[in-house]
C-alpha cells in the first residue's frame, strides 16, 4: 500500500515532531489535538524550533491543523493514522474507537507509545482491526534521531508492516527496527538501564557529577552530555515516570529493579522544581547573580551546588580496553558500568530480540552511542571480559560465549536493513592503511576514507590519509555524527603556543595541496557529509568532485567567528561558484561581495534547502533523507562516472581595488554601528583582500594557486595575532565565540 496522506493525533512534543518530519518527506499531513489552538501552537513551535525540525521552513503550511471534534473527517482519507496523545491508556483506547469507526479499510493505525504493550493497546480491537494496528515508536527530536521501533501484534498483516517499514526507511530516512512487545522495546530498555547504572554507580563509588559525565561520555563513545547531563536534558521528573513504568511492567527477577530504586536526592530535586533544563536546574544549574552566569553542579552527597570543575580524563579516543584497565576511580567506574550494561543487554537475548545486533544498532540510532554493548564486548575482547567478570549465571548468551570464547562472535552489522550501509561494508572491506586520524578501506575497486578524531577535526594525518587514498576512486564518509567540525584548532594552537608558525604554515599548505589533489586526481572523489560539515570539513567536501549529502547537515565556513579566514580553498571555491552566476557576468563586484557577506558573517545552513541559495551545495549534489543510504548513493555515483574526466582548472578574474573600496564602505558602517569591533575589522579586511584578488585587476587572470597563496598569507597574518589566538582559545574552552 502507498502512504500518501497521514493524520497525526496529539500535537505535543512527539506528534508535532512526527508531523514536521512527514512534511520534510513531502507527505501531506494533518495534526489534530483536543482544540485547534493547541495544534496551531504546535505548528508555531515547529516553525521556531532549534535545531529546526523542518528541512524547509517555508513548507510549514503543508502541515494542516485541526481538532478531533470538528475535523475528524480527515481520518477517513488517511492511509496512516499516528496516535501520539498522552501516555494514558483510557485516552488512547477512546481515540482508537473513534479512528476505527471512520478510517478507510486497510489504513494503518499506529501508536507512538513508549511504554504501553501492544497487547494492552489493542485489547478492545477486533482481529480485523488488529491486522492494521502496530506501534511506531519514534525518538525525540524526530528529524534528528535515526531510530524507529516498530512493534507488531500477532494478527498483523506482515506485508503491510513490511511496507510501512520500507516507507519509514525510504521516505522518512529512519532506521526502522522491528521489535518484540516487551517493556521499553530495545532502545529504552537498554538505554534507560545504562543511564540508571551510570547514575547509581556514581553515587556508590562517590564520583562527582562532572567526573561521571566525563567518563560515561566521549571516552566510552557516548555523547558528551554523559548521564547527569542527559538526565537534565530529558527531565528528571519524566525519567522518574519512565522508571515507574518499568518497575510496574518488568518481572521482579529483572536486574532492572536493582538500578531503579528511588534515590532521595533525585526525589528532592523533583519536589523542589529542579527537574532539569526545563526547570530551575537539575544536576547542573546556571547560577545567575547580577550579570554573571556561573555553571554549577550538585554535590551528590550534600545536595549543595558548586561551580563546575572541568575533568580531564586524558582520553582523546575511545579505547575501552585502556579505559577499563586504568588503575584509578575512573577506570573502576568505567568497568563497573560497562560490565553491568553488557551483562544486562546480553541477558535480554533472545527475550526482547533474537538479534543482539539489533540492540547495538538501536543504541546507535536512538542514543547516539558509537558502539552498542555487544560491540563494546567485542572491543574489550571475549577472553579479557571473562577473565574479569565474576557472575553471569542464568545468562544464556554469556554462558554460551564463555564456553566457545569466540572472539569473532559478532558477525554482521545492521541486519535490520537491506541497505548496503557503511557499517556493513566496513566489516568486509580491507583496512589497507590509516593513522591516528583516519582509516583507509579498500572495497571492490575503490577506497573509503573514514575520519576518526573527535568531531572528526582535521590535522596533518587526516590529509595524509586522503592523499594516499586517491590512488583509486574515493568515497569520504563516516559513521560518527559529524562529517567534520573543521581543522583541529587544538592541534594548531599547540604550534602557536610554541611560536612555531612555520609548522602551521606547513600544515595549511599541505591541506591546500591535498584538497587540490582531491579535485584534480585522475580518479573521482565523492564526499558524503552528514552532521557538522564546517570550515576545513566543508573545504574537503567542496573540493571533492561529487557530493552525496544527508538532509541533516550543518554546513558552512565559520572561520571568521574565531578570527580567521578559510585557507584550505574555501574562499577560492565560493568565489568560483558565485563567479559562474549570470549576475557575476554583468557585475564584476557581484561575486566577491556575495562571498564577503557569506564568509564574513560565518553563515551556516542547517539543511540542503538552506545550503543551496548560499551555494554551499549545488543543485546537482545528491540530498538524501536516510543516512544509511549515503554509502549506496556514493557508490552509485562512482559507478555512473566510470568515464570520469578530470575537470579543467578554474581561472579567476577579480576586480582587485575596485571592490575593496566597496567592501571598506560596508565595513566602515558596520564598525561605526558597533556591529564589528577592532579585531573583527582586521579579520574582515584580510578577507576582503583575498576575495578581491589582492593587487589584481579585472584584466588579469588568477589561478587557483594564486588564490591559495592569498588565503595562506591572510590566514598566517591572522593566526599570528594575539587576539585571534585568544578567540580560538576561548572557543576551544567554552564552545562559544568570543565577540571582538
Ligand atoms: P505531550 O504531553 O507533549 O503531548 C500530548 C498531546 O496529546 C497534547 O498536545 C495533548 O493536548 C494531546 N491530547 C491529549 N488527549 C487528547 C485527545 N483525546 N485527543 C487528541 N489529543 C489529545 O506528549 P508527548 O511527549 O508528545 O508524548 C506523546 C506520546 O509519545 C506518548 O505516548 C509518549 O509516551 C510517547 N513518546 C514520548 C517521547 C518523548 O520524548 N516525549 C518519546 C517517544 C514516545
Amino acid at each position: 500500500m502507498k502512504i500518501k496522506n497521514v493524520v497525526v493525533i496529539g500535537s505535543g512534543t512527539m506528534g508535532s515532531g512526527i508531523a514536521a518530519h512527514l512534511c520534510n518527506a513531502n507527505i501531506p499531513v494533518t495534526l489534530l489535538d483536543l482544540k485547534t489552538e493547541i495544534s496551531k501552537k504546535a505548528r508555531e513551535r515547529i516553525y521556531n524550533s532549534r535545531p529546526p525540525l523542518l528541512i524547509d521552513k517555508s513548507n510549514i503550511n503543508n502541515i494542516k491543523v485541526g481538532n478531533i471534534s470538528d475535523d475528524f473527517d480527515v481520518v477517513k482519507n488517511a492511509d496512516w493514522i499516528v496516535e501520539a496523545v498522552v501516555e494514558r491508556i483510557d485516552i488512547k483506547h477512546q481515540i482508537y474507537e473513534k479512528i476505527f469507526k471512520v478510517r478507510k479499510s486497510g489504513a494503518i493505525v499506529s501508536s507512538n507509545t513508549s511504554s504501553i504493550p501492544i497487547k494492552v493497546l489493542s485489547e478492545h480491537l477486533t482481529d480485523l482491526e488488529k491486522k492494521d494496528f502496530c506501534i511506531t515508536h519514534f525518538f525525540n527530536p524526530v528529524r534528528y534521531m535515526g531510530l524507529l521501533e516498530i512493534v507488531k501484534n500477532e494478527n498483523n498483516d506482515l506485508n503491510k508492516i513490511n511496507s510501512l517499514k520500507e516507507f519509514c526507511e525510504k521516505e522518512l530516512g529512519k532506521g526502522a527496527i522491528i521489535c518484540n512487545d516487551t517493556p521499553g522495546f530495545l532502545g529504552n530498555r537498554v538505554g534507560v538501564y545504562a543511564m540508571q547504572v551510570a547514575m547509581t554507580e556514581a553515587f556508590k563509588m562517590k564520583l562527582s557529577v562532572e567526573e561521571a559525565d566525563a567518563v560515561f561520555g566521549r571516552p566510552m563513545g557516548i555523547p558528551k552530555t554523559g548521564v547527569f547531563g542527559l538526565y537534565d536534558l530529558i527531565g528528571i521528573d519524566l525519567m522518574a515516570d519512565v522508571l515507574k513504568s518499568f518497575i510496574k511492567e518488568l518481572p521482579k527477577t529483572d536486574q532492572f529493579h536493582e538500578v531503579a530504586k528511588e534515590i532521595p536526592l533525585v526525589k528532592k530535586l523533583i519536589e523542589t522544581g529542579y527537574t532539569g533544563r526545563k526547570g530551575k536546574g537539575g544536576f547542573y544549574r546556571v547560577n545567575r547573580s547580577g550579570t554573571t552566569k556561573v555553571m554549577e553542579a550538585i554535590n551528590l552527597e550534600t545536595g549543595n551546588y558548586f561551580p563546575i570543575k572541568k575533568i580531564d580524563v586524558k582520553s582523546d579516543k575511545v579505547d575501552l580496553k585502556k579505559l577499563i584497565n586504568r588503575d584509578d576511580k575512573y577506570g573502576r567506574y568505567a568497568w563497573s558500568v560497562l560490565s553491568k550494561i553488557i551483562k544486562y543487554a546480553s541477558s535480554l537475548v533472545p527475550g526482547i530480540t533474537k538479534e543482539f545486533n539489533d540492540i547495538d544498532e538501536a543504541m546507535r540510532l536512538g542514543f547516539n552511542w558509537t558502539k552498542g554493548p555487544f560491540e563494546m564486548l567485542e572491543e574489550i575482547g571475549v577472553e579479557n571480559f571473562f577473565n574479569r567478570i565474576e557472575e553471569f549465571k542464568g545468562n544464556n548468551f554469556l554462558e554460551n560465549l564463555s564456553k566457545t570464547k569466540n572472539e569473532n562472535f559478532y558477525g554482521e552489522r545492521q541486519k535490520y536493513t537491506n541497505i548496503e550501509t557503511l557499517g556493513k561494508v566496513k566489516k568486509t572491506a580491507t583496512n589497507i592503511d590509516g593513522n591516528d586520524s583516519a582509516k583507509i578501506y579498500r572495497f571492490n575497486d575503490y577506497n573509503i576514507v573514514e575520519f576518526t578524531t573527535k568531531a572528526n577535526a582535521l590535522d596533518y594525518e587526516s590529509m595524509d590519509a586522503l592523499k594516499k587514498a586517491t590512488d583509486k576512486p574515493l568515497i569520504i564518509i563516516n559513521e560518527s555524527m559529524q562529517f567534520s567540525a573543521g581543522v583541529n584548532l587544538t592541534y594548531t594552537m599547540q604550534f602557536a603556543d610554541n611560536k612555531d608558525f612555520k609548522s602551521i604554515e606547513k600544515f595549511i599548505k599541505y591541506f591546500q595541496e591535498t584538497c587540490k589533489h582531491l579535485k584534480y586526481s585522475k580518479h573521482p572523489v565523492v564526499s558524503a557529509p552528514s552532521g557538522l560539515t564546517l570550515g576545513g570539513g566543508f573545504e574537503v567536501m567542496v573540493q571533492s568532485n561529487f557530493v552525496a549529502a544527508h538532509t541533516n547537515i550543518v554546513i558552512g565556513l565559520v572561520e571568521t567567528i574565531v578570527g580567521l579566514i578559510p585557507a584550505g580553498g574555501g574562499c577560492k571555491e565560493m568565489l568560483a561558484r558565485w563567479l559562474s552566476t549570470d549576475e557575476a557576468k554583468s557585475d564584476p563586484n557581484y561575486a566577491p561581495l556575495k562571498v564577503f557577506d557569506i564568509i564574513g558573517y560565518g553563515k551556516t545552513a542547517t539543511s540542503p534547502v538552506e545550503a543551496e541559495p548560499l551555494k554551499y551545495l549545488r543543485p546537482s549534489d545528491k540530498k538524501i533523507m536516510n543516512r544509511n543510504s549515503l554509502f549506496e548513493v556514493s557508490k552509485k555515483i562512482l559507478f555512473d562516472n566510470k568515464d570520469f574526466k578530470v575537470p579543467d582548472e578554474h581561472k579567476f578574474r577579480l576586480p582587485g581595488k575596485a571592490v575593496i573600496n566597496e567592501m571598506n564602505k560596508i565595513l566602515e558602517k558596520l564598525y561605526n554601528d558597533k556591529v564589528i569591533l577592532d579585531h573583527g575589522l582586521e579579520v574582515a579586511k584580510e578577507l576582503a583582500y583575498v576575495l578581491s584578488g589582492g593587487d589584481t585587476t579585472i584584466d588579469k587572470t588568477l589561478t587557483e594557486d594564486d588564490l591559495f597563496k592569498l588565503e595562506l598569507e591572510a590566514f598566517m597574518k591572522l593566526i599570528e595575532t594575539e587576539k585571534t589566538q585568544e578567540r580560538i582559545k576561548y572557543t576551544l574552552s567554552t564552545g562559544k565565540p568570543l565577540i571582538n
